[in-house]
């Protein structure tokens, strides 16, 4: 329960679209996802095209999370 509060989880597990996943870029997770649709399917392009992990880097675990809950829904897909 905790462990969700801090990954900003909906009650389905799945991280909010609107949830900010990068704080020092100011990138929300739709944002993410709309990338990884876009072919960006590697936290290194993830960060090349939006930045995040390029500062802190705190959010690599909300990042890698965002990415394997997108590739999941496209393998399941
Ligand atoms: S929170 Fe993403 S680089 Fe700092």
């Amino acid at each position: 329960m905790m462990i969700d509060k801090l990954l900003h989880r909906k009650e389905d597990g799945r991280i909010r679209d609107r949830d900010l996943v990068c704080r020092c870029m100011g990138v929300r997770a739709g944002q993410v996802r709309a990338c990884i649709r876009q072919g960006n399917t590697t936290l290194e392009a993830l960060e090349a095209k939006l930045g995040v992990m390029s500062a802190c880097g705190f959010c690599e675990y909300k990042i890698r999370r965002v990415l394997e809950e997108e590739l999941a829904q496209t393998v399941n897909s």
